[in-house]
């Protein structure tokens, strides 16, 4: 599901060799970071944020990070905006692009974003779909090149995906595999990349053929994490499936519950990731959570400062500045428009 090189829609739209670059731009921006300052590369410019449903990490990570490049961002809710009632989707897409630079969009389905991007005529970034998670995704492998062991290349990586086949377990197998990594999918059968997303198993493959990454799907938790770097999990159910509550906890209590016991497992350097929220005691106990192997607020942290980069690598190649002599001409004239005015 490649998109259109200004878009950020879906994890595969980035090739090994971007995603690499992307990545040592967030690392520049996190040690400025580090050293309280950054570079006000977007100054003046202004984000859209689109949300059809609730966010902490995202929509904080977003609009931050546009204050600190020295932009502004808009955040949209659903009935504060005429979208998908009394607008259409591209109607609102080009308007928005004549308004600001770049628009972010969380939604309910992955064709909205899709259909958003295919009128609009500045960046779009997906900010999460029913399919899809491309920003967490790009802030975990750069948590991954932080926490690995340093001997340890990115195709070396074991990343293990406990749970539900959700749309940051499908970000995660395509941006591990991308890499040229292993990526093995703990799981049920019936909550499985197959049974749920079948196109991702060929982009999977894809990425396989291309990039010596490996894909192992099992249902054997208990062996899934004997070789794991790291061990991820997310939510059970989201929103809207909440009548699914009995089946899916019959389905993954006890046995795919991120535990000490399970970690204890792994190699003694295993990290553990959630992208969070994250149901404590469900889907992972607080021992995790809280425990010496957990990186989540680091992984949290991350998404402010790969937003960062993800908004400079977009818009900043697209600003087209007045020269300080061309915005001069027109401060002057409008300052003597209003010294007329004010002297009527
Ligand atoms: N991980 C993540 O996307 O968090 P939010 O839902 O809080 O944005």
């Amino acid at each position: 599901m490649t998109s259109p090189a200004i878009h950020y829609l879906d994890t595969q739209d980035l090739g090994p060799d971007t995603l690499r670059r992307q990545m040592h731009l967030v690392r520049l921006l996190k040690d400025a970071d580090r050293r309280r300052t950054c570079p006000e590369l977007l100054r003046d410019a202004s984000l859209g944020m689109i949300f059809e449903e609730a966010s902490t990490r995202t929509r904080v990570s977003f609009e931050v990070a546009m204050t600190k490049l020295g932009g502004h961002a808009l955040y949209l809710k659903p009935g504060e905006i005429h979208l998908g009632q009394k607008e259409n989707i591209a109607d609102t897409a080009r308007v928005l692009s004549r308004m600001v630079d770049v628009v972010e969009i969380r939604a309910l389905h992955h064709e909205t974003v899709t259909s958003f991007a295919k009128y609009a005529t500045v960046p779009v970034i997906n900010g999460l779909t029913d399919y899809n998670h491309p920003t967490q995704a790009l802030c975990d492998v750069f948590t991954m090149g932080e926490h690995k062991l340093p001997e340890k290349e990115f195709n070396d990586l074991t990343v293990v995906f406990i749970g539900d086949a959700t749309n940051v377990c499908t970000s995660t197998a395509l941006i591990v595999t991308m890499l040229g990594g292993t990526f093995i999918h703990a799981r049920p059968e019936a909550y499985s990349i197959e049974r749920q997303w079948p196109q991702v198993i060929d982009e999977v493959k894809q990425n396989e053929s291309l990039y010596g990454g490996r894909y192992l799907p099992t249902i054997e938790v208990d062996d899934a994490v004997r070789d794991a770097d790291f061990v991820y999990t997310d939510l059970w159910w989201w929103f809207g499936q909440e009548a699914e509550i009995p089946d899916r906890t019959a389905a993954f209590m006890p046995r795919y519950q991120v535990t000490p016991e399970l970690l204890a497992r792994a190699p003694a350097h295993v990290k553990f990731m959630h992208c969070l929220p994250a149901s404590r005691g469900v889907e992972v106990t607080d021992a995790v959570m809280d425990g010496p192997r957990s990186i989540i607020y680091d992984q949290s942290e991350n998404r402010l400062h790969t937003e960062k980069g993800l908004l400079a690598w977009y818009v900043y190649p697209r600003i087209e500045r007045a020269t300080p002599a061309v915005r001069a001409h027109h401060e002057a004239k409008v300052q003597d428009y209003l010294a007329e005015v004010s002297t009527a």
